[in-house]
């Protein structure tokens, strides 16, 4: 009897411990890289930016490692979609960035880490 009382305490504790391991996991949402691909294809994001080749804009994985480990790395890449600031193309010539056409900030900061994620 003593035994089964025991086995059933550690279920109870090994239980408790897997809510404190999931509870505790990665505080980030999860990246829904389809919508990411899908709202970057049709804001003409592909036209300028490919995932590792210097189109007329730079590469994912150049603007990811740019801001990795930076606590404002998100904040930044938001800016580059909202602000249409001026840049300078690979070519030489300048433009205002292109401004993307949703104003969904969940949609926006979904497509910011899945761009900081190459
Ligand atoms: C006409 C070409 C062009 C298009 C279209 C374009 N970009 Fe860019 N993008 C650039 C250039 C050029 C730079 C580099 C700017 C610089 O280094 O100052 C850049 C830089 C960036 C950066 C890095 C900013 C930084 O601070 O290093 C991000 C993020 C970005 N673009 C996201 C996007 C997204 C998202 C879209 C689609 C909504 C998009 N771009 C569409 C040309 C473009």
């Amino acid at each position: 009897m003593i035994q089964m009382k025991f086995q059933t305490k550690f279920a109870v504790l090994g239980a408790a411990a897997l809510v404190i391991t999931v509870g505790t996991g990665p505080v980030q949402a999860a990246i829904d890289i389809d919508a990411a691909q899908a709202l970057f294809k049709s804001n003409d994001c592909t036209k300028c930016h490919a995932v590792d080749k210097t189109k007329k804009g730079p590469p994912l994985t150049k603007i990811a490692a740019k801001f990795k480990g930076k606590a404002d790395g998100q904040s930044n890449v938001l800016k580059q979609m909202t602000e249409g600031k001026k840049v300078k193309l690979a070519d030489g010539t300048e433009q205002d960035h292109k401004v993307i056409d949703t104003k969904d900030q969940k949609d926006m900061k979904n497509l910011a880490d899945w761009i900081l994620s190459h």
